[in-house]
């Protein structure tokens, strides 16, 4: 169904707005889904002028890999025509009477019903003074909706998490706002609940009595590129833990939805991650590991302290492995191992669902031929591949009785990928749809904090021994002894 709606974007000259946000309002335009009745108000503190902020965006939609005579041609332009740049200063009251001014008019001449979404892409510092002057300026309609989308990092720790969401709340109320966790938009994180509750298999197994343990692995194969102002106040605990992993944790072991929406789901993720145990300091120090990258073998990448931006003697993690587990449910006491890091071996984003050993092997008397069994993994593949393997024992086509391997995969083609909507994409269609399936509710995002705060106050209190792995390797030594010391090993090793 076709949209009608105003997008105020606040960090209309950023990186986000650049890379992401106008190529997914592009390809939704593309499909129909936002046609006459939209335009987007872009706001940042430099003079630009409407041509020019058209310019960037068609340059934005040609670098997201469409052909520059599609960007240049009348479906392109005619969609650019829909930007306005209001060159704003947050702070200043009277810039938003201007932007008020602005949003009216449009409103009139594109006939948005007061439907308006505001996009906070920018640092979250300003995200309180952004809400209130929304508010007190009156931009916040009193017809049609008001949505507001927020980007990560919500907040350090629990507290000032909480005063952010408290600042934001004073002018949005909880099911006004958007959380945006990009990994919810991924296809494949999506598609967890429709693998556990789709498939009766799979959900009759899916606890404690056939599961022996679950590995989660969001490798990057990047450093810290140009973001080392943000990425030393973060590290990969706030920056991919917090929230990427303990979403994907929280609908792994969520138990079975009433029905499949945005509420049941919301309700269901909550309590699985209160389910999470929140640790001890020392249960922190036993159960999680931190690492930094070092140069890579050939001398070739920088370490982390070495790269532009960094301190020499930075103690920011680049790299975490830990053992999660949940004290409730079905999923009660089975050790979820998480893993991230950059400059790892490769991107890949996996989750490993490894199942119990066969208790007895039936044919170890048969004869001379291999009659291991290996353990069973259901493996989904969430990045760049996208897709599931499970692996099974069956009869090794010998006379005789022997066992071997076999992999039943499914992997997306690249054709069938090219055509699954990008994450932000789906995520701002769902923001038009007002459908909140797929954002971080308040009470997850707290919890997140609460289980990671442990983690993190523990670290900054001991001085680390970085930097620790060598870049190109899967991380420090103590993520494999981690697992080692339970009789285990990551399944993706390298
Ligand atoms: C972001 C982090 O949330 O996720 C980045 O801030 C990280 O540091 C990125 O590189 C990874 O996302 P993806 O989709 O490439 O796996």
């Amino acid at each position: 169904m076709t949209q009608q709606a105003l997008f105020i974007i606040f960090g209309g000259t950023g990186d986000l707005a650049y890379r992401k946000l106008y190529p997914s309002l592009f390809r939704l335009y593309e499909k129909g889904y936002l046609k006459d009745n939209f335009a987007v108000i872009g706001t940042a503190r430099r003079p630009w002028t409407n041509d020019h902020y058209h310019e960037v965006v068609m340059n934005a939609i040609a670098d997201d890999g469409h052909e520059s005579e599609r960007t240049n041609s009348e479906i392109a332009r005619k969609f650019a025509s829909h930007f306005y740049y209001q060159s704003h200063n947050v702070n200043d009251t009277e810039h938003y009477v201007a932007l008020r001014k602005l949003a009216d008019k449009l409103d009139e001449k594109y006939d948005l019903n007061g439907n308006r979404i505001y996009y906070l892409a920018m640092a979250p510092r300003f995200f309180g003074t952004i809400a209130g002057h929304l508010k007190s300026e009156k931009l916040i309609t009193d017809h049609g909706y008001n949505r507001l989308i927020i980007e990560k990092p919500f907040g350090r720790d629990f507290k000032t998490a909480k005063e952010l969401n408290d600042d934001i709340s004073s002018a949005f109320s909880e099911d006004q706002i958007y959380r945006i966790d990009h990994y919810l938009g991924k296809e494949a994180v999506q598609s967890i609940a429709a693998l556990r509750f789709g498939n009766s298999i799979i959900e009759s197994l899916w606890n404690k009595e056939h599961i022996d343990n679950i590995q989660i692995t969001l490798a990057e194969s990047l450093g810290v590129e140009e973001r080392a102002g943000y990425y030393e106040t973060a590290g990969a605990l706030r920056d991919m833990v917090q929230n990427h992993i303990l979403q994907i944790i929280s609908l792994l072991t969520m138990q079975k939805p009433s029905e499949y929406t945005a509420k049941e789901l919301r309700d269901r993720k909550v309590e699985a991650l209160e389910n999470i145990k929140v640790y001890s300091p020392e249960e922190a120090s036993k159960n999680f590991v931190r690492g930094q990258y070092d140069e890579d073998a050939d001398h070739e990448q920088s370490d982390y302290r070495h790269e532009e931006g960094t301190d020499e003697q930075s103690q920011i993690e680049t790299f975490v492995a830990g053992k999660l587990e949940t004290t409730n449910g079905d999923l009660s006491g089975v050790p979820i191992y998480i893993r991230t890091g950059k400059r790892l071996a490769r991107k890949l984003t996996q989750i490993n669902i490894v199942f119990k050993d066969t208790t007895d092997n039936i044919f170890k008397a048969v004869g001379d031929q291999d009659t291991n069994l290996v353990q069973n993994v259901l493996t989904l593949y969430v990045e760049p591949d996208q897709g599931y393997q499970l692996d099974l024992n069956v009869k090794n086509g010998n006379q005789g009785y022997g066992i071997m391997p076999i992999h039943l995969e499914y992997h997306k083609t690249a054709a069938e990928k090219a055509k699954v909507p990008e994450a932000y994409e789906k995520l701002i269609h769902d923001a038009l749809d007002g459908n909140r399936t797929n954002f971080a509710h308040w009470h997850e995002v707290a919890q997140a904090w609460r289980i990671v705060d442990v983690v993190r106050q523990n670290w900054d209190s001991q001085k680390a021994d970085f930097p620790n792995y060598i870049s190109g390797t899967m991380g420090p030594k103590a993520s494999q002894e981690l697992l080692a010391r339970d009789h285990r090993t990551w399944i993706f090793g390298a």
